[in-house]
């Protein structure tokens, strides 16, 4: 095997460092690892504000964690009025840039009045700690803003990514028991209206626990308001008071829940608390992306995705940075957008996924070359594994073989960044997340839980608690253990297969279970098969992720049909539709394959790994023995080269 190119960060980037060299790195990892109790207690006690001190630092019930136990704590607190006492007062906090083209630049000071306001607006409807709001709304500073104030008073939010359709959006409102949704109009992609309020009518119907929608008017376009139950945001902050002070929550007071996909057809809602979540999240904010008061920090992602929650929100005000959002594509009104924002702020740090690094290159350097983009200092991905032609890429045309990137591995369930390189101390390898952060302790182990060894093939697992993890899923705590620690005793299991090399660096392969990765959302076969089975002309789905060049995995589908006499044509596209409908657009399908039977072992379960051998090389080869009817898979891949 070739050895890859290790990329080392200048003298100069290593002199101005939070962490400063392989020996700082140690140092701090080692601390860690010898004492990680006293460990995250420090770190706990520089980064954060508490209103009380913990009386002991971790609780541990495998495979139940509680942080700073006893201490009294408020995120939005944090986020706000912590920094208003200082010179951040007038700082911006958020640098918002509308699609169309608008420009809002929302000071700490400010961003706290806007808060205090909404949070207010919430406690006249009567809205208190322990009840569960649901956000749906566009990149926005409203968006946040919901967030915060909802976090101001100890009410669990939960957003929900404006790509999901009202199907999604209902579920979640439902599993969670949701008495309030936050919302707007609309939103701008690619130069057209996204309206969210009709898919917030249509799941209304069904979700009796709903008191009140709030609508923020962002787009101004026509949309039915209900009375009695349809609330305007400005007509509410009207005559709200700017007077509300943040609750001291107990440290494991539930901040939010996320939902997620699994291995079945019904979303997880991984739930995440204050304290713990909010020192990590924090802390890694300030390693990862070596952050500096002065900097202008971009993370491009969807703040309805976990990176979004830690990456766009609560780690960049946590430590008080700036923080960049821009509403709409990178291809509007041409695909120089990301660019032309990095030159007119000067953009310090981008941070971003394989997929839209992938999209960009694609189009070409010329779009980059219009532009100035020597302010970048550092550069980040996450989501998925970056391949390094990729990364070479991102490295040389936008980074102008300047700027280190960090690699980040983490998930939706571990809260903040586990794995990645400290820029200013640990030097690169194209593809690989590296070493894992301070407190992180990872490994690569055999079905058995038995460690590999170097170059070795195996599960990644992380063996220690650590302070941002996931407490359990949403009413659901057996599934909570069933998922993520039964498999290999005392530790948690992440669901991804990795290796470690001889330097030790961990590189991530991707998925052990039935989830696709597509755009870097996590997306479970077994979700879109749930969809299409609801669809009256279909009998069975199973569905695999295909290699995609742009999207790293898309969405192909098998599927059977009832009796009748159908247009393949009309229906396949109809099927595409019909998952877009029931779960979003981002779901929607690349491939329907019409076939006569799925192959399925004696046990009547679907082989998905045969159907993933048959849409990525056409071919089947391995075990068989089990299948029930050998001459389908034959068929199957046969059927390709007929097309
Ligand atoms: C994958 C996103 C390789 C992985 C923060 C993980 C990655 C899943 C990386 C979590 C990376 C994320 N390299 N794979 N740097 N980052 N993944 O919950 O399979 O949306 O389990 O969290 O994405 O996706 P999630």
């Amino acid at each position: 095997m070739s050895q890859p190119t290790v990329y080392s960060p200048s003298p100069e980037f290593v002199r101005n460092a939070n962490v400063q060299g392989m020996e700082g790195y140690l140092e701090l990892y080692r601390r860690a690892e010898q004492n990680p109790e006293e460990f995250w207690g420090e770190v706990a006690g520089q980064e954060i504000h508490w209103f009380e001190k913990w009386s002991h630092v971790l609780e541990w019930q495998p495979p139940f964690a509680r942080w700073f136990v006893g201490a009294k704590i408020n995120a939005s607190y944090n986020c706000l009025d912590r920094h208003i006492a200082t010179h951040r007062k007038n700082k911006v906090a958020i640098l918002w840039e509308g699609e169309p083209g608008e420009q809002r630049f929302i000071t700490y000071q400010e961003l706290h009045r806007l808060v205090s306001r909404f949070a207010s607006v919430l406690k006249n409807r009567g809205y208190q700690t322990g009840d569960r709001a649901i956000i749906y709304m566009p990149m926005i500073p409203e968006l946040p803003i919901a967030m915060l104030a909802c976090a101001r008073l100890g009410i669990i939010h939960s957003v929900v990514f404006g790509g999901f359709s009202s199907e999604a959006l209902k579920a979640r409102v439902q599993d969670l028991g949701a008495s309030v949704v936050i919302t707007a109009d609309g939103g701008y992609r690619r130069g057209k209206e996204v309206k969210l309020k009709p898919a917030v009518d249509e799941a209304m119907a069904e979700c009796p626990s709903v008191r009140d929608v709030i609508v923020y008017r962002r787009t101004g376009s026509e949309i039915t308001m209900q009375a009695g139950r349809d609330l305007w945001w400005h007509e509410l902050d009207a005559t709200a008071s700017e007077d509300c002070p943040a609750v001291p929550l107990d440290s494991e007071h539930p901040l939010f829940v996320l939902y997620t996909s699994g291995t079945t057809g019904k979303p997880k809602g991984i739930l995440h608390t204050t304290g713990g979540y909010l020192t990590q999240t924090t802390a890694s904010m300030k390693w990862i992306f070596d952050l500096k008061d002065e900097d202008t920090y971009w993370c491009s992602a969807d703040i309805g995705w976990v990176t979004g929650h830690t990456y766009i929100v609560y780690g960049p005000l946590s430590a008080g940075a700036t923080t960049v959002i821009y509403e709409g594509s990178p291809d509007y009104p041409q695909f120089d957008r990301w660019w032309r924002i990095v030159e007119k702020y000067r953009v310090n740090t981008l941070y971003t996924s394989p997929t839209a690094i992938r999209a960009l290159l694609r189009q070409g350097e010329q779009w980059p070359k219009m532009h100035d983009l020597s302010s970048l200092r550092l550069l980040g991905s996450v989501g998925e594994p970056i391949n390094p032609a990729a990364w070479e890429w991102y490295h040389r045309v936008i980074g102008k073989a300047r700027c280190p990137i960090v690699d980040t591995w983490w998930q939706t369930e571990t809260g903040s960044t586990m794995i990645a390189p400290m820029p200013g101390a640990v030097p690169q390898k194209p593809g690989s997340g590296t070493l894992p952060l301070p407190g992180v302790v990872p490994d690569i182990v055999d079905l058995n839980g038995k460690e590999v060894g170097p170059e070795r093939e195996g599960f990644l697992i992380i063996r220690r608690p650590w302070p941002g993890m996931i407490r359990t899923i949403w009413g659901d705590p057996e599934r909570f253990k069933e998922q993520y620690w039964s498999r290999v005793p005392g530790a948690y299991f992440t669901g991804d297969a990795a290796r470690r090399d001889h330097d030790g660096y961990y590189w991530v392969l991707g998925r052990v279970d039935d989830v696709m990765n597509v755009s870097g959302h996590r997306l479970s076969t077994m979700e879109v098969e749930s969809a299409l089975v609801r669809h009256p002309a279909v009998a069975e789905a199973a569905v695999v992720g295909k290699p995609h060049e742009i999207t790293g995995q898309a969405v192909c589908c098998f599927v059977t049909l009832k009796q009748g006499d159908f247009n393949r044509d009309q229906l396949g596209k109809d099927l595409r539709q019909w998952v877009a409908h029931e779960i979003g657009t981002f779901a929607r399908p690349e491939e329907i394959r019409f076939t006569e039977a799925l192959p399925k072992t004696r046990s009547g379960k679907i082989m998905r790994r045969l159907l993933r051998e048959i849409v990525t090389t056409n071919t089947v080869s391995g075990d068989v023995t089990t299948l029930e009817d050998l001459s389908v898979v034959t068929r199957l891949a046969s059927q390709h080269d007929e097309d």
